[in-house]
């Protein structure tokens, strides 16, 4: 039920069933609470619920609240309420909204309700009062009223109050009357407000996502999403907890802290509840960890001022540990939307390091690739050794001063290392010859940009690369090779590879003639620029070479 016709179908339901409820007739005539009631109606049980559903805001149920606990003052005239709504995932009940402040005063209500005599009373069929043995500054009662929709319970209101409920049938019959009135709007609103909390998480989420990135450090993305964690669930202390590689744990990236002393210590891992969360991979939601001896070994770690405890596993390839929150005692409870948050960031942080790990591990694999393509070149014709480095560092002071971004540049430097890796396929004989080619030598070599782009293509992180490879022995005029390209049909890559290409050729010796000096080249190329080579790359790269 968590779109606006569900709830306007509820509405037309609730108005048809409205009649069954019978208020007493003494309640009915009451002047003051014929007011309440009136009021409550008009202005917010048909407002909230006829309004559009998203309008409604939290303030607004806080202004609905308000007026419910003035209408069960007329009972308990000294009562503060709370509402908690029932988790019927976790079996379990969740604050929603209280008037109380003080949290000892909470807390004891919140063990009533773990040692489940709450829900015994609640389970009763009529309403009455027990004494608060869980706060023990003064004498209280508690006087809880469970909240029933078609016989489903979906909350309970419960009442501190420093006078005893007397109890009377018709009181009963009163109570259940009226908080099954209301029970169709604290259904809708603690769905509107369970709605709005995952909104809120989705948008932490999203903005948690973007934040991630691969050129960022680890350290800087864990950072971030430990700290955005932190900020949104209300906690006194949070951190990652990591293992190294000697099983050693130790707290790292916290957000929030009490004592930072406690925040250099290192332990094995053993028994203690994050060891338990690392080795198991198990999450927990602890509150008022105090009644449980197991923990001692926790309490060691952190310190015993901490009650609550939220531990949830971070399992990637190369990062083990576990996130925690802690409150300190007669703090609220950690809920289970928090408990959702925490695992939704946390896997999703998970998914993002193993990423990042493949990523790496990819990278590695290519740059083996890469250098090993290199070497075979440079295995088979040791006069050029050096020269695919070479053309590669020309290229990039080029690509540089062309002012190409940060992509073309990394397709350059690949590139550059591999133009010539077509000679692979090259005979022997004909690339180690120490005379100048025949012409039927010539045309063989002439293959090796095309053997060069064959070998490339599939491989998909030199697919860029392509046309460095294959056309870097085109010219402007249509001198070049293989394909005898003009001007603009050659690919910029190509223009640049065959100035830089050139350039090494001419101030490299060869065993039958000595190599040029920089200035020599230099002048040649300017020579043939415009007619052979673009002018622009070849101004590109005097401008470099003097810089
Ligand atoms: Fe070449
Ligand atoms: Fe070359």
């Amino acid at each position: 039920m968590k779109n606006q016709n569900d709830f306007q179908n509820l509405y037309q339901i609730i108005k048809q069933k409205k009649g069954l409820l019978k208020f007493p007739k003494e309640f009915i005539d009451d002047k003051n609470s014929k007011e309440i009631l009136k009021d409550l109606q008009t202005h917010v049980f048909e407002k909230s619920i006829e309004t559009s559903f998203n309008k409604v805001s939290l303030n607004d149920y806080y202004v609905f609240f308000a007026k419910i606990f003035a209408l069960l003052r007329i009972f308990i005239s000294d009562g503060k309420f709370s509402y908690y709504y029932y988790e019927e995932f976790g079996n379990n009940y969740e604050l929603f909204y209280s008037e109380i402040e003080d949290y000892s005063i909470l807390s004891s209500i919140e063990e009533a309700i773990e040692e489940g005599i709450i829900n015994l009373v609640s389970n009763l069929n009529e309403v009455r009062s027990f004494e608060n043995i869980y706060y023990e500054r003064e004498k209280t009662y508690i006087t809880p009223i469970p909240v029933f929709l078609y016989g489903k319970k979906i909350g309970i209101i419960v009442g501190i109050s420093k006078n005893l409920l007397k109890q009377n049938e018709n009181i009963s019959h009163l109570f259940f009357c009226l908080v099954n009135y209301i029970a169709p709007l604290l259904y809708s609103s603690q769905l509107n407000y369970q709605l709005q909390k995952k909104q809120q998480s989705l948008s932490l989420l999203i903005d948690v996502t973007e934040d991630l990135s691969y050129v960022k450090p680890i350290e800087d993305n864990i950072k971030g999403v430990i700290r955005s964690l932190s900020q949104s669930i209300n906690c006194n202390i949070s951190a990652l907890i990591l293992m190294d590689s000697n099983s050693q744990l130790y707290f790292k990236f916290t957000s929030k802290g009490l004592y930072p002393l406690i925040l250099q210590r290192k332990w094995k891992i053993g028994a203690d509840l994050f060891s338990e969360s690392i080795s198991k991979n198990l999450s927990f939601i602890i509150n008022n960890m105090h009644k449980n001896r197991i923990y001692v070994k926790t309490f060691k770690i952190v310190s015993d001022q901490i009650r609550s405890f939220l531990v949830y596993p971070l399992q990637a390839v190369n990062f083990k540990g576990c996130f925690f929150a802690g409150r300190l005692k007669d703090e609220k409870q950690f809920s289970h939307e928090e408990y959702d948050l925490v695992m939704t960031m946390i896997k999703n942080l998970g998914i993002f390091l193993n990423n990042i790990y493949l990523f790496n591990e990819l990278k590695v694999s290519y740059e083996l690739t890469t250098s090993a393509l290199a070497s075979a070149i440079e295995a088979k014709d040791p006069y050029t050794k050096g020269h695919s480095q070479r053309v590669m560092r020309y290229s990039l002071l080029i690509g540089k001063k062309l002012g190409l971004n940060e992509e073309s540049l990394k397709t350059i430097k690949l590139a550059g290392l591999l133009h010539d890796v077509g000679k692979i396929g090259i005979p022997e004989a004909i690339i180690t010859k120490k005379g100048p080619l025949n012409e039927k030598e010539y045309k063989i070599m002439k293959k090796h940009p095309y053997i060069g782009y064959l070998i490339v293509k599939d491989i998909d992180y030199l697919k860029s690369g392509i046309p460095f490879v294959l056309y870097h022995h085109e010219k402007l005029d249509g001198s070049g090779y293989p394909y005898g390209l003009k001007e603009d049909k050659i690919p910029l890559f190509a223009r640049i590879a065959a100035v830089a290409d050139y350039f090494d050729a001419l101030t490299s010796d060869r065993p039958y003639r000595k190599g040029l000096s920089f200035n020599d080249a230099m002048l040649e190329i300017k020579k043939n620029s415009e007619k052979q080579f673009d002018k622009e790359v070849v101004d590109a790269f005097i401008e470099g070479l003097k810089t």
